[in-house]
This record gives C-alpha cells, sequence and structure tokens, in this order.
C-alpha cells in the first residue's frame, strides 16, 4: 500500500484507488461493506446515520456504524435538516467512531426524509448548505465531504452552485448523483453536469449513477473527468466491479465461494434474522443463472442457514458440473 500513488486525496487522506461503494440505507450494511472493501472499494462510507437519532440516543443507529479496521479509510455520513444538529451528533459520535471524513447526506430522496428539510431537500436551502459545511470543517481536523444530486427538480438544477457552497464552505470532495431528487431513481442518470461540476471544483468530484459495468465506469470517467466512481445498486450483484470485472466474468466458482462468506458475515453480523436479510442479495447473485423459479423460491423462503447452504452446494456443482 505505502508504495502505491493515491488516486486522489480527500484533505489529507490519501485514497488508493478510483472506486468507491456508493451509501445505500438498508444495503450497504457492515457484511456488504466489508465484501466490496474486500474486493476494491477504494474507502467505505457509512449508510446514513440521522442526526437526530444520535441525538436522542436510539438504538438503530449503532448497528449502521459498525466497521472493522480494514474498511478504513471510513466516512461517517450524517442526515440532517439543522447544522448545530449535525455538528452535536459529530461531535458526539467523532471520538467513538475517529472517522477518516465526515460526509453530509444532501441527496436522500425518501419523503420521511425530505419533508422535515434533510437530505435532497437541503438542496433548497442553500445557505444552509453553507451554514453546515462552515460549521463542520471549523470544528473538526476531518474532511468534511458532500453526496448530492443535480437540484429537487429540473426547474431548480443548482447543482454548481450548491458544489461551490460545499467547496467555498471548507468542503473537501463532492459526490454527484446524477438525478434530482425528483427523478428518484427513474430515468437515466446524467453525467453531462457531474463534468461541469468536475470543471468548477478545484476539490476531487466523484461521479454516481447507473454504473453497472467496467465499460461504463471508463465511459462515465472519460465524460465527466472525475476523480473517482461510486457504484451503488451494481454491488449487489456484482461487487467484483470493485476489480473492474464485468458480472458474466466472474467464475461461479468465485461467485459461490463470495456468497458464502457474504452469507457468513450475514448471521454473525444479524444473528438468526441475517438468512431473511441475504434474500435481497442471495436473489440478486443468482439471477444471472437460470434456475428453476419454484427452487429459487423454495431457497428465498428457507429461514434454516443449513438449507441455504446445502443448496447452495447443490446448485453450484450442477452449474459447475460436478
Ligand atoms: C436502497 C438505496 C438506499 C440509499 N441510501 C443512501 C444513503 O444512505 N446515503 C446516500 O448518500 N445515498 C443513498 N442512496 C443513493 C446511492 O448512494 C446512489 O447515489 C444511487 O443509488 C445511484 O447510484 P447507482 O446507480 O450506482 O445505484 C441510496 C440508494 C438506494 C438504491
Amino acid at each position: 500500500m505505502t508504495n502505491q500513488t493515491p488516486a486522489f486525496s480527500i484533505g489529507d487522506v490519501p485514497i488508493f484507488g478510483d472506486l468507491i461503494l456508493a451509501p445505500m440505507d438498508g444495503i450497504s450494511d457492515m457484511p456488504l461493506r466489508g465484501i466490496c472493501r474486500r474486493l476494491g472499494s477504494a474507502m467505505i462510507v457509512t449508510e446514513f446515520i440521522n442526526a437526530l437519532d444520535v441525538l436522542e440516543n436510539h438504538p438503530r443507529y449503532h448497528q449502521r456504524l459498525r466497521f472493522e479496521p480494514y474498511h478504513r479509510p471510513l466516512s461517517l455520513q450524517l442526515l440532517g435538516d439543522n447544522p448545530d444538529q449535525i455538528l452535536q451528533a459529530a461531535l458526539k459520535l467523532v471520538p467513538e467512531v475517529k472517522p477518516d471524513i465526515i460526509d453530509i447526506n444532501l441527496g436522500c430522496q425518501s419523503k420521511n426524509v425530505t419533508s422535515r428539510g434533510a437530505g435532497a431537500a437541503l438542496l433548497k436551502t442553500p445557505d444552509k448548505i453553507a451554514a453546515i459545511f462552515r460549521l463542520m470543517s471549523d470544528n473538526f481536523t476531518q474532511p468534511i465531504t458532500g453526496k448530492i444530486r443535480l437540484g429537487w427538480d429540473d426547474t431548480q438544477l443548482n447543482y454548481l452552485e450548491v458544489a461551490k457552497i460545499i467547496q467555498d464552505h471548507g468542503g473537501a470532495m463532492v459526490a454527484v448523483h446524477g438525478r434530482t431528487r425528483q427523478q428518484a431513481y427513474r430515468g437515466r442518470a446524467r453525467w453531462e453536469p457531474i463534468r461541469e461540476v468536475k470543471q468548477a471544483l478545484h476539490i476531487p468530484v466523484i461521479g454516481n449513477g447507473d454504473v453497472r459495468t467496467v465499460a461504463e465506469i471508463d465511459h462515465i470517467k472519460a465524460v465527466t473527468g472525475c476523480d473517482g466512481v461510486m457504484i451503488g445498486r451494481a454491488a449487489m450483484d456484482n461487487p467484483w466491479l470493485f476489480s473492474r470485472i464485468d458480472r458474466d466474468a466472474v467464475p461461479p466458482e468465485q461467485v459461490r465461494e463470495t456468497i458464502l462468506d457474504h452469507f457468513d458475515a450475514m448471521l454473525r453480523f444479524y444473528g438468526q434474522r441475517g438468512v431473511i436479510t441475504f434474500r435481497k442479495y442471495l436473489k440478486a447473485y443468482l439471477a444471472p443463472y437460470p434456475s428453476p423459479k419454484e427452487d429459487l423460491l423454495a431457497v428465498l423462503k428457507s429461514k434454516d442457514p443449513h438449507e441455504v447452504r446445502d443448496w447452495l452446494a447443490r446448485f453450484f456443482d450442477t452449474l459447475i458440473g460436478r
């Protein structure tokens, strides 16, 4: 590691690699973060941590924060609508978690979040964004970064204004998801605006949205000139993308090994309910393979880890031809 040249740096944190697992509430949990980090994600960002949960000491946020030492550089993503609450939550968490980076969520589109002015709704209040970044960068030595969308909707595309505010108020990196809040996850992500942001800023810019293949990694980099690429949903069926491998090039033996590693990590992390939580990943891992629907449904309904492992052994033995 020490002899490598970083792809870029976030403040004074060198980032060795240009592909990063995107934070995804309920998806990029600690087990997935571990798999993706081992396969090449250059750093780890937590799922959003709601500042109010931290201030009210709600038990649900602890699990979302967990990490292993090898996950570093670790970015703690905070979500909130009130600059002082975000600061107070960070003051509480930082001594305990010691994140390398602190990220502010300016992109979450869910109604629960935006109706109280947090996530993507912050894009409508640039003064608050300025206050958050000023307050956070004055109070912490860690670099403060922001993850944004293009704007609230197509009539309010203020990504350039927001990105410059972040930079001018001490921000050290901006990640841009090339959609508006109104688009949610519909339509195609637009990459051209990410290029405009990259050209306008001197801090690193991360491109994000609809990157599913190695060719798309190269394409978003060529179109935007971005310093790094965040990969979200594609990580569920192809964590090997962080090693720049397309899913159809991953041998079944390797898929089997990763599924079993991931499954074990889920059971360690969630206990027995890990079997149920794992279903969505298993479905995604197996999607590229032909398999009788009833057979797949049976394993996806199972609550028994032994049954799932036995099924996987039979499935891959048949697939590999043993
Ligand atoms: C289920 C889900 C949960 C998400 N949760 C977060 C989150 O906690 N914080 C955040 O900044 N973005 C979140 N996002 C947005 C992703 O980080 C990413 O910007 C988006 O999925 C687009 O990238 P992709 O096309 O590679 O998936 C979430 C996306 C999904 C699909």
